[in-house]
């Protein structure tokens, strides 16, 4: 009798407990979070294809039986406003992992309005951005790099007045930059590389905030316009820009400068080379004639890379090179340099310099003698000049780099030079191709390696950029 009357009550016990249970999900749902927000949510993972919604990934946590503000171990990649009068809790940031969601970003995203983060980067949303964006009025951070988003930059976007990060680039995005997106005063980073965008780039001046430009990888055309004054990245490579370069030169606090690959022209000022942090310059594969003397020596400079390959710079090498303090890695390959190496560089070479590459233009006569000095710990290459060839380099290493970086692939980057260049240069290689002689200096192979490690730990990427670089064109060399 005891014993029956005990799982009776033990069982109406339970019957309490899970009725208490039933009624109270439900109202916490709706009482604890807004409501639509939750159907934001809901139509968010909807527009995913479910098969890409992978175990342990972000949207897998999703569940929505219970609520996203205040459970915990669900609704991961989201943070929430907690007002502390009684109205409901809003959704703050979406910030999803990389996990190869696979769909569109759903039109209803713009309900989201207490939204002040979205980011989705490396995965495989598609279609356009919705112009329900512009609706997103908290958003300081618009980040959805590394996708295949198609179509324009939703008009909207300039009323996005908070937005101090804007990252679409790695999509598939086309038509040209709004220009008033130089009303988004507060921008602090613009990235839009690595898309489709054509046309010009927009006077870009009113953003005084932003430090960091990239529109690298478009089909940007026409010059280069007034530049924000604080920018201190800036790359606009591999686009089709043209003309002079001297609105980079008031950019007093740039410490990246990548404008290679364009068919940028004219002369280098010096007041570009001197700027004074800019650490890294680029301004490789472009039309470029001249390079303008640095008049004295300079201490106070921060420069430590320049790439002016494959450009048309002629006359002397610019010996005033010498006179920045911290450059050490040098690359005026492929350009109609002329006349004798200065001994001022095998000065260099024997100290600051670590990497010099003159390969592929016009220089005659004999090598300062640092160069030929197997002691000295440089990556270097002279090959493709007229220059003497010296007896004591050693003999195998040379017939190697020949025959990698060497005759047929010369052959072939000179087919691969922009194409129109003049017929009369062209004439001139070929005739300068009698006295081609190749001549490599590099380090023995222990040296190197050691040198490798301790550049990697000082120099950071600069070394590898320059490996990274032959191995690229070797690569698409091969693809041609
Ligand atoms: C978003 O708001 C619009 C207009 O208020 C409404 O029609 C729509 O149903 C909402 N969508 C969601 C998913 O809440
Ligand atoms: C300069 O830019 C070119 C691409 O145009 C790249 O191949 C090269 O590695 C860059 N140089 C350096 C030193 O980063
Ligand atoms: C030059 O390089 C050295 C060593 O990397 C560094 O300590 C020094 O601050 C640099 N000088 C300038 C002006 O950047
Ligand atoms: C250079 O090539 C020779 C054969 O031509 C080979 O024996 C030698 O190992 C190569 N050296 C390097 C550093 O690749
Ligand atoms: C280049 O050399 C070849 C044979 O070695 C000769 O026939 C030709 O005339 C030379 N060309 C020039 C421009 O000197």
């Amino acid at each position: 009798m005891a014993k029956q009357l005990h799982s009776l009550l033990s069982s109406c016990l339970l019957l309490v407990t899970v009725s208490i249970v039933l009624v109270h999900i439900p109202t916490q749902v709706h009482s604890i979070t807004l409501e639509s927000d939750i159907e934001v949510l809901q139509a968010l993972k909807q527009a995913i294809d479910p098969v890409s919604i992978v175990r342990y990934s972000y949207l897998h946590s999703w569940d929505f039986a219970f609520d996203p503000c205040e459970a915990a171990g669900v609704f991961q990649g989201i943070l929430c406003t907690f007002p502390t009068d009684k109205s409901a809790n809003r959704v703050m940031a979406i910030d999803l992992d990389p996990a190869g969601y696979d769909g569109f970003l759903t039109p209803s995203i713009g309900n989201l309005t207490e939204l002040t983060s979205l980011s989705i980067s490396k995965n495989n949303f598609r279609g356009p951005i919705p112009e329900t964006i512009a609706n997103l009025q908290r958003l300081t951070r618009l980040s959805l790099p590394q996708n295949l988003f198609s179509g324009r930059i939703p008009h909207g976007i300039i009323n996005l007045k908070h937005l101090e990060i804007l990252d679409l680039s790695q999509n598939h995005l086309s038509s040209r930059i709004p220009a008033d997106i130089t009303a988004l005063r507060s921008l602090v980073q613009l990235s839009l590389s690595n898309n489709a965008f054509s046309g010009k780039i927009p006077d870009l001046s009113g953003l005084w905030q932003l430090n960091t430009l990239d529109l690298s990888s478009n089909n940007l055309d026409g010059i280069v316009p007034i530049l924000p004054i604080n920018l201190r990245k800036l790359s606009l490579s591999h686009n089709v820009l043209s003309g002079h370069i001297s609105p980079v030169s008031v950019l007093q606090r740039l410490t990246e400068l990548d404008l290679s690959d364009n068919r940028l022209s004219g002369l280098v000022r010096q007041e570009i080379l001197t700027l004074p942090l800019v650490v890294r310059i680029n301004i490789s594969n472009n039309q470029f004639t001249e390079m303008e003397a640095i008049p004295y020596p300079r201490e106070d400079l921060q420069l430590r890379v320049l790439d002016a390959h494959a450009n048309r710079l002629r006359g002397r090498l610019p010996i005033s090179l010498v006179n920045i303090a911290n450059l050490s890695s040098i690359d005026l390959s492929h350009n109609q340099f002329s006349g004798r190496i200065p001994s001022e560089y095998g000065a260099k070479l024997g100290s600051s310099w670590k990497s010099l590459f003159l390969e592929d233009n016009f220089l005659i006569g004999n090598l300062p003698p640092q160069f030929v000095d197997g002691t000295v710990a440089v990556r270097a290459n002279l090959a493709h000049n007229c220059l003497m060839c010296p007896s004591n380099i050693r003999r195998t290493q040379l017939l190697n780099r020949t025959i990698n970086g060497g005759a047929s692939e010369d052959a072939k980057s000179e087919k691969k030079r922009k194409k129109d260049k003049r017929k009369l240069e062209q004439k001139q290689v070929v005739e300068n191709s009698n006295c081609t002689n190749r001549v490599a200096v590099e380090e023995d192979d222990l040296s190197k390696k050691k040198k490798q490690k301790k550049r990697k730990d000082q120099d950071g990427e600069d070394l590898h950029d320059v490996i990274d670089m032959k191995k690229k064109r070797k690569k698409s060399k091969g693809e041609e």
